[in-house]
């Protein structure tokens, strides 16, 4: 059958690889391909075994893989063959150089802006799907353009805001697709062609146009706004603490004024995940390099209350304990940096083991998805850490549980079954409010809650 587009994404990560099955998904007219650097992750797209956990994931890529999606690692060919490129590539924080620990690390995208221009043949629309600086697509263009050959390129930004662990979902019924574009009669083209393959499933109210540098700052500046929530609760649970109002309550009571909403309120260990802390980084940066301190200063407040809400979290443990942690069983219920995924990138858990393991506790550590990548993250703890995929056995003689990630599973345990076999007294520090905490304190633990007073038998 001949495919009425050719469709390519570079970079079959996270993003890349479950958007580029929606596509094909939804649009068995279109060839989809997503190659990757790396053989390893497009084996596995390829496999029974994934590289990402996502629910649904599976069953979208079985129905289309093979048909009309392609997983490959064949870069130069990818873009010969393609109409479309979306580029998906990972933008971690620098960690070198100017802007250290601050800005975006744009290498890889870089390099993908000059291979698409010395492979491609024939003029192609190129999307920046990864999260970047305003003003990233106007270096995109020059990359591409600064060639003797002169092939056109139109460059859109088409930002993703699909969480983990709910992608499927995310992409299947956005709430919205945003599209930048320059406003020239090319770019109003460029445009059309990639809301017409939206449009194939998405609402066309849904579908919003700007100007490439609105798109650009709208997704830093979404996940921003995300992330000041989580900490703008979690600063409010510091004081519930102190005064016995009950941050479950305060959150409730503040939601349900329409013009606040409901969502992104629950307090617990800090935010984490791969993008929040980077691109509220990579905004405070940006702010900073136009001179805009005060501006800079007050979204930079957001990643400092979410270091103080884990420093607190470990603290509260240590104050709890009676001081003293040195040889005492720990067991962290969850690692993944939110329930749903297996993905641990910036997961609160990574920082709460190892000051757990800076006051010298022995570490169990259970998730029912994460545990490989656990095991990759504290690899340098050694044997101060073990890995348990069964919650009763990881539990087993440990002297307190922490419960880091609000896998569902957390709420329906046997804690009767729990509490008998740990060392007393016993301790339960529920870091995302999922348990019933009043029917553990009955069963005799003692229960520190986030931004709720504590029940202890003491
Ligand atoms: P990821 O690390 O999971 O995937 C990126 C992939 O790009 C990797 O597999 C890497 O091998 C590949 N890659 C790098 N350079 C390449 C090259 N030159 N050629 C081919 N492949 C190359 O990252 P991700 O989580 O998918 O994030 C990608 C982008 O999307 C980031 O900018 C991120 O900020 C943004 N984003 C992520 C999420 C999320 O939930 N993870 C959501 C919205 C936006
Ligand atoms: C987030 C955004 O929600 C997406 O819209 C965006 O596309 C994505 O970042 C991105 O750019 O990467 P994600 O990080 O996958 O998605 O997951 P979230 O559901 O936002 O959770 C982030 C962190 O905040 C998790 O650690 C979660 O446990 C925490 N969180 C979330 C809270 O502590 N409280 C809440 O009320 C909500």
């Amino acid at each position: 059958m001949a495919f009425e587009k050719n469709i390519l994404c570079i970079g079959a990560g996270y993003v890349g690889g479950p958007t580029m099955a929606m596509i094909a998904y939804k649009c068995p007219q279109y060839r989809v391909t997503a190659v990757d650097i790396n053989p390893e992750r497009i084996n596995q797209w390829n496999s029974d075994q994934l590289p990402i956990y996502e629910p649904g994931l599976d069953k979208v890529v079985q129905a289309c893989r093979g048909k009309n999606l392609f997983f490959d690692t064949d870069l130069e060919q990818g873009i010969k063959e393609a109409d479309i490129i979306f580029v998906s590539v990972n933008t971690p924080t620098k960690t070198f150089g100017a802007g250290s620990g601050m800005a975006a690390d744009l290498q890889y995208w870089e390099k993908t802006a000059r291979q698409i221009r010395d492979y491609a043949e024939s003029p192609k629309i190129v999307v920046e799907k990864s999260t970047l600086p305003v003003k990233t697509s106007l270096a995109m263009e020059r990359i591409l353009t600064n060639d003797s050959d002169q092939i056109y390129f139109d460059v859109l930004s088409n930002p993703e805001f699909l969480a983990e662990g709910t992608a499927i979902h995310d992409l299947e019924e956005p709430d919205r697709v945003l599209i930048g574009s320059h406003e020239t009669e090319s770019g109003l083209e460029a445009r059309e062609t990639l809301v017409e393959i939206y449009a194939n499933w998405v609402p066309r109210e849904k579908i919003i146009t700007t100007n490439l540098w609105s798109s650009e700052l709208s997704k830093l500046a979404a996940n921003a706004f995300l992330a000041q929530r989580i900490s703008s609760i979690n600063a409010i649970s510091a004081l519930c603490e102190k005064t016995e109002a009950d941050v479950s309550e305060v959150a409730r009571a503040i939601g349900m004024d329409s013009r606040v909403g409901v969502k992104f309120l629950r307090a617990g260990v800090g935010f984490g995940g791969s993008c929040f802390k980077k691109d509220i980084l990579n905004l405070v940066y940006l702010c900073r390099s136009y001179g805009l301190n005060e501006v800079a200063d007050y979204w930079e407040g957001v990643v400092r209350i979410n270091d103080y809400q884990k420093d607190r979290f470990v603290l509260s443990m240590l104050n709890a304990m009676f001081n003293t942690l040195a040889g005492k069983k720990i067991c962290l219920f969850g690692f993944a940096f939110k329930a749903d995924t297996g993905d641990t990138r910036e997961s609160p858990g990574i920082f709460i083991a190892r000051e757990l393991a800076e006051e010298k506790a022995e570490l169990v550590i259970t998730d029912p998805e994460a545990l490989s990548n656990a095991r990759i993250d504290l690899a340098d703890l050694g044997e101060q850490v073990d890995y348990v995929e069964d919650p009763y056995e990881a539990a087993e003689g440990s002297h307190a549980v922490a419960i880091l990630t609000e896998w569902g599973l957390y709420r329906d345990l046997d804690y009767e079954r729990i509490y008998a076999s740990m060392v007393k007294p016993a301790f339960l520090f529920d870091g995302r409010n999922v348990a019933d905490h009043q029917r553990l304190f009955e069963m005799g633990f003692n229960v520190f809650p986030i931004g709720k007073a504590p029940l202890t038998h003491y």
